[in-house]
């Protein structure tokens, strides 16, 4: 069995040029790995702690020095010479270690870094490419990819409130397919922002941020994109949001705001949760949208019960805040009927067991997953393996553009490619597998 005989963390830069760290696990047979972790922006207030060193005159507080020395030091100590096979094992031994119940002491950052390069690093002791270490050997479902096409939010200098504007390529017949589409309707969705005279900068997840008058007409645009593109909106392509609702609740005022809208000194609208559900039901009603992601806020428990009890036989309801990939707050959220569907994040929770044990357990109660990115990334595409292994269906990497998000649908490409007879892409609106050789 081969041994784990060093972890060096390194401090190294994320797409928005914040530090982040990425960690080196050597092997007694030579192998070594690397993984790199992501960041968030409008990061959910239960997720593992992202630790940074505070230190104003290093990179504005945000430096990771403190986490490195964690992984050198402690970490080391205590993961070298164990055996590389035993993730399980070794994801145990961090979280005792780190003994907080949301990785504060150490970071989630250093622990992930860790958990993560310690599977790499097990694959290549194997020879296995690491969606095969991690999935078996079944054959494989390759995701319905959720392009980021529209941004704001948190994630873009503009007047949309609602963080995301994704498309979903769901009837394509492979993941090639799928993709093909999604760049298609984005670069057709830049010419028509071109020809209006409205910007086509980009905003973190690479997707178009132009400053628009409302969500209607953010969807008016994808529509009109997706059409000129020659696809068929709703049958052929779909619509998904990220409303990232819960930036939008303002907890003295009990409403969800537009805040972007207020800050800008424009016309803005509050909603009650109530008022919230009502208008997604209406967007829901005109548009071809499909997949609604944090609608609400993450408190909100009551809301997202009324919602999904509105949408949720329709339409994905998927829960990333409100879950933060924590099996805790998915168990209520079980309970509750809170939602159809859980996002998963890997540093939301901090390490790879904990990822996989969140997904299995979704998976039991006949949910669906996604697995997603941040919006600060690497160019680590580990999360591309990871949708294949564990067979998720669906990926959200953002917009096909930044190279830290087209490494993941470039990974999932090759991936196809290379398991020909043997990969299946999920229709997830029929629920029906599509292999490429019969395709
Ligand atoms: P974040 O956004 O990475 O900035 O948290 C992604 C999301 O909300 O899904
Ligand atoms: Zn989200």
């Amino acid at each position: 069995m081969p041994t784990i005989t060093s972890i060096v963390g390194f401090e190294i830069l994320d797409s928005r040029g914040h530090p982040t760290i990425t960690v080196r696990v050597g092997l007694d047979n030579g192998i070594s790995a690397f993984a790199s972790v992501p960041s968030g922006a409008s990061t959910g207030m239960h997720e593992a702690v992202e630790k940074r060193d505070g230190d104003k005159r290093r990179y504005q507080g945000k430096g990771v020095q403190e986490v490195v020395s964690s992984v050198n030091g402690e970490i080391a100590k205590v993961i070298c010479g164990m055996n590389v096979f035993d993730q399980t094992g070794i994801d145990h031994t961090l979280i005792t270690l780190d003994g907080t119940p949301n990785k504060s002491r150490l970071g989630a950052n250093a622990i992930l870094g860790t958990s993560l390069a310690v599977a790499r690093a097990a694959a290549l002791s194997c020879g296995l490419e690491l969606y095969r270490y991690l999935g078996g050997l079944h054959p494989i479902i390759l995701p319905c990819p959720m392009l980021n096409i529209l941004n704001g939010g948190a994630h873009a200098d503009n007047s949309l409130d609602f963080q995301e504007f994704m498309v979903r390529p769901h009837a394509a017949r492979t993941f090639a397919e799928a993709l093909r589409w999604g760049v298609e309707v984005y670069h057709t969705l830049r010419s028509i922002l071109k020809k209006k005279g409205l910007v086509v900068s980009v905003g973190d997840e690479g997707g178009f941020a132009p400053n628009l008058q409302s969500d209607e007409q953010a969807l008016d645009l994808i529509i009109e994109a997706i059409t000129q593109a020659g696809y068929k909106p709703g049958v052929e392509i779909s619509i998904g949001l990220d409303c990232a609702a819960s930036e939008l609740y303002d907890a003295k005022e009990k409403k969800y705001i537009e805040k972007k809208r207020r800050e800008r000194k424009e016309e803005f609208k509050t909603r009650t949760a109530e008022e919230q559900i009502a208008y997604l039901q209406h967007l829901v009603s005109l548009y071809p949208i499909d997949s609604i992601e944090d609608g609400l806020g993450e408190n909100d428990w009551e809301g997202w019960q009324k919602l999904t009890k509105a949408l949720g036989a329709s339409i994905q309801i998927v829960g990333d805040d409100l879950f933060v990939t924590n099996q805790k707050f998915l168990e209520r959220g079980i309970k509750e009927e809170s939602a159809n569907a859980i996002l998963i994040k890997l540093n939301q929770i901090g390490t790879l067991t904990e990822t996989i044990q969140t997904v299995e357990r979704a998976r039991r109660a006949g949910w669906r997953t996604v697995v997603s990115h941040r919006s600060g990334e690497t160019e680590d595409a580990f999360i591309a393996d990871l949708t294949v292994a564990l067979g998720c269906g669906q990926i959200k990497t953002g917009a096909p553009c930044r190279s830290e998000r087209t490494a993941k649908y470039n990974r999932l490409l090759v991936i196809e490619a290379t398991e020909r007879t043997n990969s299946f892409y999920l229709d997830t609106n029929k629920e029906r597998l599509y292999n490429q050789t019969k395709a």
